[in-house]
Parts: structure tokens; sequence; C-alpha cells
């Protein structure tokens, strides 16, 4: 900034002539309309409008006037600026709106693009069932156990008091694995036939108590129809414990059918016979659908109980101390109880699936209304 000087005429300061501050204001103008981005814009109002640019130095030779100059030199000073500043803003304005009409159209989604139209799976209801089941009885703290499909016969009826004379081993059940050449008939190994041997197997894994619920596939060689299938699925369940009685079974029957079709659910027991548990029984529920009340009432007939008011289940009873004995359990100090039942024909009837050929045929528009369970 120059000193102060009273004397010299305001129009001999170069900066403040007004061609010169004309001259000053155009180029910002000049350099405002050229700025082709926000960036640049902002680069341009540095240049033209901060501490340093011409108009700004011109703004600070005004304190070196004579004071009766100081005023038109200001106004002078002052238009220049504002019309800088009103077309800083008008471009800015300008350079947004482009900017955002940009982004509009870089960003866009559109909406009727056909979206990938690869169907999503859906996890096959009978696994959902099986680990729904699960849930119940993990929750009162059983565990998970598992063994193979292809079983020792020893597992599969030897340790579970089915002699070998047993019509459960006949060719018309069981699917046995052949032997190696010239002892085809000596392999000892079948597919199993039922869950049963998982009990064995927990019983030799762990030491009393045990509690395991053993979900899995099983065969038998059935044809396949509406109401067969030669390869199905059982939960089977085993506690042993000491002083546990047909009691508990009860309990524990009437607590999974309440977990899994809801508050009021019971089950009955009927005498039946398993060489691996004594005494047996068969297990039936409460009808879910009509809940009994079907029963000798002709104008409310159920389909799903045949109006018995009851559903087969499956079977149960307590361990027979034969196979406590097998699996190197002291019978006189513990006592168990285990039950069995098949999956397919429970999915059946909670949800009024009427052929099990559908269950096995993998057919998505069978198992996608089952939604997707995780
Ligand atoms: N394993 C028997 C079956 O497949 C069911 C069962 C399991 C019965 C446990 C009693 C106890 O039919």
């Amino acid at each position: 900034m120059s000193a102060p000087n009273k004397s010299y005429d305001p129009v001999e300061v170069e900066a403040l002539k007004p061609e010169e501050i004309e001259r000053m204001r155009d180029e910002a103008l000049a350099a405002f309309a050229a700025a082709d981005s926000l960036d640049a814009l902002q680069e341009a109002k540095v240049a033209h409008t901060g501490g340093t640019s011409p108009l700004s130095l011109a703004n600070r030779e005004i304190g070196a006037l004579p004071p009766h100059a100081k005023a038109e030199a200001g106004k002078r000073v002052g238009m220049a600026r504002g019309a800088v500043s009103k077309a800083f803003a008008a471009r800015q304005a300008e350079l947004e709106a482009e900017r955002d009409a940009r982004v509009l159209v870089e960003e866009a989604v559109d909406v009727t693009l056909p979206y990938d139209r690869t169907p999503a799976g859906a996890r096959h209801p009978l696994t959902t069932l099986s680990e729904r089941i699960e849930d119940v009885f993990v929750a009162m703290g059983y565990e998970v156990a598992e063994g193979p499909e292809v079983e020792a016969e020893w597992f599969n009826f030897d340790a579970l008091n089915i002699g070998p004379d047993h019509p459960a081993r006949g060719m018309q059940d069981t699917f046995f694995v052949q032997g190696p050449k010239g002892r085809e008939t000596e392999s000892n190994v079948v597919l199993r036939t039922h869950t049963s041997p998982v009990q064995i197997r927990s019983m030799l894994d762990r030491e009393p108590p045990v509690y395991v619920i053993c979900p899995g596939r099983v065969y038998r060689s059935d044809e396949l129809d509406a109401t067969h299938t030669p390869v199905f699925m059982q939960v089977e369940l085993l506690a042993v414990d000491e002083g546990l009685t047909m009691s508990d079974l009860k309990g524990t029957l009437d607590h999974m059918v309440q977990a899994l079709f809801g508050e009021g659910m019971t089950t009955r027991l009927r005498p039946n016979f398993f060489p691996f548990t004594e005494p047996s029984a068969e297990m039936d529920m409460v009808c879910y659908v009509c809940r009994g009340e079907s029963v000798g009432n002709p104008d409310r007939p159920c389909r799903t109980c045949s109006s018995e008011g009851w559903i087969e289940l499956g079977g149960c009873g307590m361990v027979n101390p034969k196979v406590l004995t097998a699996a190197g359990i002291d019978p006189e100090k513990y006592s168990g109880f285990a039950f069995g039942f098949g999956i397919e024909r429970m999915l059946m009837f909670r949800h009024n699936v009427e052929d099990m050929r559908d269950m096995v045929e993998g057919d998505v528009r069978f198992t996608r209304p089952f939604g997707m369970e995780i």
C-alpha cells in the first residue's frame, strides 16, 4: 500500500483509474464465465476476489487517497466488487445445477430393466423341520448326535437286541451292502434301517448321563409311492440317567408336541413291541387339526386324523436293559427312554402334504412355499 499522500490526484493512482477497475472487473467476469467446473470456479474466485487479487489490492489503495477522492474511488471499486461477487454466485448456481443434472443421469437406476432372474433356492422343509425338532431338545440340554448311514449290522440289529432271525433283517426291509468277491453275503454292513444304531454309538461314546437327539436318513427296501419312500428321515431321542421312568418319557413327548404344534397338545401311549425297548409303546398325538372334536361327531369329520382324534407319530419305550448292557452301561444303576419317528409323516400332516414323492423329487415349486427359513 502506498503511504498516505494528501496532495496527489486520485486519477494518477494507476490501480484506481476507472478503466483499470473496469478491466479488473471484466477479467474476473470472463474468468468466471470460462470456469467449466466448480473447482475451476473456486480457483478463479481466489484469483479475482482473494486478498492478493487486483481488486483487493486496488481497494487497499483507497486508504492512501485524499479524503475528497476516497468516496468516488470507494464507490467505483465497491461496484466492481459487487458485480464480481454477483457474477460468481450466478456462475456457481449454474455449475451446481449442471452437476446435479449430470449426477441424476449418471446415477440413475433404470427400474424397468429386467432383474437377475436366477431364482433363489429354498431349504428343504424336511431339513428345516428336522432342525426345528433338534432346537426343541437342544433348548433342554440335549446334544445332537450323528451316525453313519452305511452301518454295521451289529449296531443296526444285534446291539439293539434284534436277533439274527428277526424278520426286520429280511430282504423285504433291509438294503444289504454286498461283500467282496466270493463273500458277497458276508459284508455285515447294511444301509441303516432306522436311527436307533445312533443310540448305541452315543452310549459307547459317552459316560452316562446321556441326552442325545439324532436326526438322520434311513433306508428300507420300499417302492416309492404316495405314502412310502425307500429313503426317509427319522429323529431318534435317547435319555439315559439314574431314575428315569416312563413318566419322564411321557412328559418329554408332551413337551415336544406342544413346542411343535402349540399349547394344549398331548400324546398317548399304546402298548407295542420293539426288541430294543421294554416296555414299548406306540406314540400318538392329539390331532392338531380337530383336537379330537371330530370323534363321534359326523357333522365335523376330520381328514387329517380320519376322525380318530389321534395321529400316530412313532415308537418309544424304556431302553431294554440288554441294550444298555450291550453299550457298556450298568442297567442296575441306569435306566433310559428312547423314541423314534419319521419326519416325512410329520411334515405330511403338519403341512397337508399329500404325496411323499413331492418330498424327494427336488422340485423347487414344492419347497419354495415353505419359505426361506435359515
Ligand atoms: N427304531 C424304531 C423304528 O424305526 C422306532 C423306535 C425308536 C422305537 C426308539 C422305540 C424306541 O420304527
